[in-house]
């Protein structure tokens, strides 16, 4: 039973994604198909949660059509692409609800869950109580003003909405009030004791569950840290009315929290599947027999390797996964993939914009693939890998060997006497498969890609060897020997690369023709089939185009997407006391390393101000300089020292401050306006 992650239906798929937790498991499950496993893999869209209420408020339209326009652009991409899904299925059909339902009240009924009044955030003006994403407010530990409920993208710390300072909500800009409304929980701390022993030692209710050193280490690693930091109480129910309603009378106008909802989408996948295909999907999640293994992004590991397997004992019956091989994530020409900056390769845009390259991409990513660590992928990379690799290499070699057939045996595959397999190729034929399939069971798609090449290096080698095209003169039975044991190796390419490369496998396949039995042995005397370029080299100017597209896109897109807090009348912008001041004095704030204490002259008053720019600036550059200052922010105490005052900054591209001061100096305590 393979699953991987439920992308948010809020946006297209880029590179970062494919490589994350579809194209691994694309090997890994095509790999357990030609072994002749059992085997089904199930995705699907998330359409619930803020992710995706917060994209319809965005684009101004509501979370329906959001999911509809991204549930069938992501579905086609992923066909286009020859992403071989069993199912590509979404949590918002009725089947997943009905099963998230039933999921939810077995838990009740098990007493898996605590009912509990908690006071959250509610925005009076827009009438709801506050997801936590959509509430902002200054970071406790590095003053960003624009931190979310649940995290602070600057520094990366996750917060609870009541750590934010100054709180806001980002649907009306009003500061939210607290107001009493009550939860199903589900106690993590109960669950200490087993996830420890199944998640360190591999061993569930007293027996050996799954080997622990297959895991990979920063999977261990991050499920350590999270049971070390002590597992908690978390609300398993949300106050929103977009999700999968919760199937009691006391939770009306309550949904399912999105993070146990998608999980379960898994499992409704497997049904509506197993439904369609005569096949029971208990066959899947409840028998002994059946291994869960889950493929996803690093940001998804706690939900799946403790949540998930909370849920999945809580309500009894489910296996465990034997496995949950998280990939790190991939990087983009030196920076980060961000949506929001449209800093991506979409995969919908590149094969638009470069038909008939899947496979290319496919190798690609599959070399750079972030296993253990994040990765990056570039434009020159990708080209030198397809050009010095799957042109150089796997291209020439099959092209060779298959124009020379042509040519001298009437593509024919040759009949040689001697059936003695030649030395240097024994290696490759008792080994290679073996190496390629034990790479891909360990989840290692880098090495699997890199083992299945060697193929054509061999071949390659063997070809510039023997020389066929000169021993022709002399030899037509040694060349019948070498192209024979040559077309040998595209079938060995055949079967090695049928999971890392399914199209050029494929292709090859059709270039054997009648050369190739049923069974993937070479047929003396067969056939061939048309024999074509297996891949075009990729042009300097298909790669310039890709990357200007990068450097330009981001800027036309930011205005159209840039994230514009709500709108704010002239009265409260005129409540603003906005002023230059100079710097007087600056000196570090005692066990603070973010923080600078300024003194700062405004008009004929001079103003103690607390600022977190120490990273950024030394104290003896600062005292002189002008700047803007806003006077009547409401003071407060930062490390002892009164704040009165903040100044504005600009950040940069690069994330560095810059001072907002005036175009030439100007008297201090000038006006703003
Ligand atoms: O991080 C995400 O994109 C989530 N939508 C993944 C969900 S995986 C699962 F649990 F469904
Ligand atoms: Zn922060």
């Amino acid at each position: 039973m393979i699953t991987s992650a439920l992308p948010y239906a809020n946006g297209p798929l880029h590179i970062g994604h494919v490589a994350g937790a579809y194209l691994n498991a694309d090997i890994y499950v095509r790999h357990l198909r030609a072994l002749g496993k059992d085997v089904v893999w199930v995705c699907g869209s998330d359409e619930h949660g803020a992710a995706i209420t917060i994209r319809a408020q965005k684009e101004g339209t509501d979370p329906k059509s959001i999911v509809d326009r991204y549930h069938a652009l992501i579905k086609d991409s992923f066909e286009r692409f020859g992403i071989s899904f069993d199912i590509y299925h979404r949590t918002s059909s009725e089947l997943h609800k009905e099963t998230a339902q039933a999921y939810f009240l077995e838990l009740e009924k098990n007493g898996s869950f605590e009912v509990k009044t908690t006071e959250q955030y509610y925005d009076a003006k827009a009438g709801m109580f506050l997801a936590d994403r959509y509430i902002q407010g200054t970071c406790p530990n590095c003053q960003n003003p624009s931190a979310y409920g649940d995290q602070c993208e600057k520094c990366g710390s996750s917060l609870s909405p009541t750590e934010l300072i100054d709180p806001r909500s980002t649907l009306s800009g009003e500061k939210p009030e607290l107001k009493e409304t009550s939860h199903w929980f589900l106690p993590m701390e109960r669950h200490e004791g087993w996830i420890k022993e199944w998640i360190e030692k591999g061993i569930l209710d007293g027996k050996p569950h799954h080997d622990i050193d297959q895991w990979k280490k920063h999977v261990m690693g991050q499920c350590k840290a999270w049971l070390d930091s002590g597992l908690h109480s978390r609300a398993m129910t949300r106050d929103l009315d977009w999700g999968v309603p919760v199937p009691l009378e006391q939770g009306k106008n309550k949904v399912l929290y999105v993070w146990l909802d998608a999980p379960i989408g898994y499992i409704s996948a497997t049904k509506a599947y197993c439904e369609a295909n005569g096949k029971d999907w208990k066959d899947y999640w409840q028998n002994d027999e059946s291994q869960l293994i889950h493929f996803i992004g690093k940001d998804n590991i706690v939900f799946h390797c403790i949540i998930f397997p909370i849920l999945l004992k809580e309500h009894g019956g489910y296996n465990l996964p034997v496995n949950v091989p998280a990939n790190e994530f991939l990087n983009l020409e030196g920076d980060k993939i961000s949506t929001s900056r449209n800093h991506a390769v979409w995969l919908h845009e590149y094969l638009d914009e470069m038909p008939g390259r899947e496979e290319e991409l496919r190798y690609v990513l599959t070399s750079i693939m972030p296993e253990v660590k994040d990765s990056e992928f570039t434009w020159d990379d990708y080209q030198a890998r397809v050009n010095n690799e799957l042109v150089a290499i796997l291209g020439n070699f099959v092209n060779r060997c298959l124009v020379l057939t042509g040519k001298y045996f009437e593509g024919k595959v040759p009949e040689p006497s001697e059936s003695e397999t030649p030395e240097e190729l024994k290696e490759l034929f008792a080994t290679n498969a073996d190496e390629v399939s034990t790479a891909i069971q360990a989840y290692k798609f880098r090495e699997a890609m890199q083992a299945a090449m060697m193929g054509a290096r061999i071949g390659n080698k063997y070809l510039a060897d023997t020389e066929p095209w000169k021993l022709i003169k002399t030899d037509e039975e040694g060349v019948k020997k070498i192209l024979f044991e040559s077309i040998r190796i595209i079938a060995h390419l055949i079967r090695v690369m049928g999971p890392l490369l399914p199209g050029t496998s494929e292709k090859l396949k059709g270039m054997l023709g009648e050369g190739l039995d049923a069974e993937g042995k070479v047929v003396k005397g067969g056939a061939l089939g048309e024999v074509g370029l297996l891949f075009r080299k990729v042009e300097d100017e298909e790669i310039t185009f890709q990357k200007e597209k990068l450097i330009k896109e981001p800027i036309a897109e930011e205005a159209a997407q840039m994230d514009v807090k709500a709108e704010i009348d002239f009265e409260t912008f005129s409540k603003l006391d906005i002023r230059v001041g100079s710097i007087l004095t600056a000196k570090p704030v005692e066990g603070a390393d973010k923080l600078l204490h300024l003194e700062v002259k405004v008009g004929t008053e001079t103003r103690q101000v607390v600022s977190g720019i120490a990273k950024h600036f030394k104290p003896e550059e600062l005292p002189g300089k002008q700047v803007t200052v806003l006077l009547n922010l409401a003071p407060r105490k930062i490390r002892g020292v009164m704040s009165q005052g903040m100044i504005l900054m600009a950040e940069d591209e690069t994330g560095k401050l810059v001072f907002v001061g005036p175009e030439s100096a100007i008297d201090d305590g000038s006006e703003v306006r």
